[in-house]
């Protein structure tokens, strides 16, 4: 009978179904995040064999791991050679070997090829099987900033182990987030690199404009639709430019990201984007403040003086109205925001915009409806192409209704080669 922890598998996602992948567990106190990982794994369709180090075994309990893969887990090294049972050369073959976390110890060894605990012992051979490493650091930010560390680490990339991670906040360097991580690993075996070689610019998130130095007006975009937008292609291959304004989602390292506060330095930076490079795709999901204060007040304006401040706004420059104009080859995506509208008047005001802009696919959303829109991980997109077709996504997270679009975005372009 298969263990009962294993229900979870598949649940959501296919992308590793009938890969194995040995997790291993080394001693920082991140070991409480690899329960979470290896299960994320697993959801999304890995076999997962955990791997803990001594030290690892004081921090969590081997159980734990065992409850969270379903596995029996390796905390030494027998007379059943378990390092070459789970990292060798055989038909049951190990697709990918993640030590996460990672301790600085850990990384050290194993790039002076030392082996001399079960996880050490299950990466060297590892490279000798040519199977993938990705190695997650965990540390204090004082052992991370060791020059010996940095140079191994620099070694182990060279010989084509991947790092990611980690994030130094706090006096730390702290694990990569789960997310993170399952992208990562989603990426390395992901099939589908349609968008391969292709530039693709995002705009995400909020902008704000000053009333005075202190005071600003912005909207409630939290930038996750572009995030999760740019996650999506970067799985798929892409190499992504990310014009990103004050949103409170994390973007993902890989994109390059430029970061702007107002509409207008939002519109220049997509206007010199645009005039140094050649984009074969820019997805507009941001949400720019479209009014702005005609004058700000160059101190803060105090409530003591005056009760009342009249405020004359008046409208900012459209971001997506330049981009035909400056690469007309460009394959241009908008996103629309309506509030309270029918189906019918957001595709219509959605494809009157498209005409306008001359765009090749345009996005619409209605921010009235529950679960839609700003501020929630999910969204309900309406997507309308030049010739009027209307594709309904349903209620569903941002991931999954970029991964929608993307698919049609990649099914058009291919139209119109
Ligand atoms: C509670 C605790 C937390 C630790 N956290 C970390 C850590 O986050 N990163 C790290 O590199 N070492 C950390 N250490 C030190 C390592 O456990 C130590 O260097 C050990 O030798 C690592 O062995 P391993 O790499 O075989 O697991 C921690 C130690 C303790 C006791």
């Amino acid at each position: 009978m298969a263990h009962p922890s294993k229900d979870i598998k598949q649940t959501r996602g296919t992308e590793l179904k009938d890969k194995r992948i040995v997790l291993c567990i080394t001693g920082s106190v991140a070991a409480v995040q690899s329960p979470e990982i290896a299960r994320q794994l697993m959801r999304h369709g890995a076999e997962v064999f955990a791997v803990m180090s001594p030290m690892a075994q004081k921090i969590i309990h081997p159980y734990l791991m065992e409850w969270a893969t379903g596995n029996p887990v390796v905390t030494e090294l027998t007379g059943k050679i378990e390092h070459v049972a789970l990292a060798g050369q055989h038909d049951d073959k190990t697709d990918l070997i993640l030590v996460a976390p990672a301790t600085a110890n850990t990384i050290s060894k194993i790039a002076a090829g030392i082996d001399d605990t079960t996880v050490t012992s299950v990466a060297s051979t590892a490279f000798g099987s040519k199977i993938p490493i990705v190695i997650v650091p965990a540390m204090h930010e004082s052992m991370y900033r060791h020059p010996i560390l940095d140079e191994n680490i620099e070694k182990l990339k060279a010989l084509g182990v991947d790092f990611v991670g980690p994030r130094v906040e706090e006096g730390k360097a702290k694990i990569a987030e789960t997310q993170e991580i399952l992208e990562v690993v989603i990426r390395k075996f992901s099939a589908s690199k349609d968008f391969a070689g292709r530039k693709i610019l995002v705009t995400a998130g909020p902008t704000l404009e000053y009333i005075d130095p202190v005071r600003v007006i912005t909207n409630k975009s939290s930038g996750l639709m572009g995030i999760e937008v740019t996650r999506e292609v970067l799985l798929r291959g892409a190499e992504v430019t990310l014009i990103y304004g004050v949103g409170t989602a994390t973007p993902p390292r890989e994109a390059r990201t430029v970061r702007v506060e107002t509409t207008k330095e939002m519109h220049e930076v997509v206007v010199s984007e645009l005039k140094s490079q050649k984009y074969d795709v820019v997805i507009a999901t941001a949400a720019p403040v479209d009014w702005k204060p005609k004058k700000r007040y160059n101190y803060k304006v105090s409530t003591r003086k005056t009760s009342t401040l009249n405020i004359r706004l008046e409208a900012t420059p459209k971001i997506i109205d330049v981009v035909k104009k400056i690469c007309p080859e460009t394959f241009l995506v908008p996103f629309k925001a309506e509030y309270d509208v029918s189906d019918k008047e957001l595709i219509e005001n959605a494809y009157g915009r498209l005409k306008k802009v001359k765009a090749d696919l345009i996005v619409a959303n209605d921010v009235a409806r529950k679960g839609v829109g700003f501020g929630v991980k999910t969204n309900e997109i309406f997507i309308v192409n030049k010739k009027r077709k209307v594709v309904h996504v349903p209620l569903t997270t941002k991931r999954e209704a970029s991964r929608k679009l993307l698919n049609l975005i990649a099914k058009e372009i291919k139209q119109r080669k």
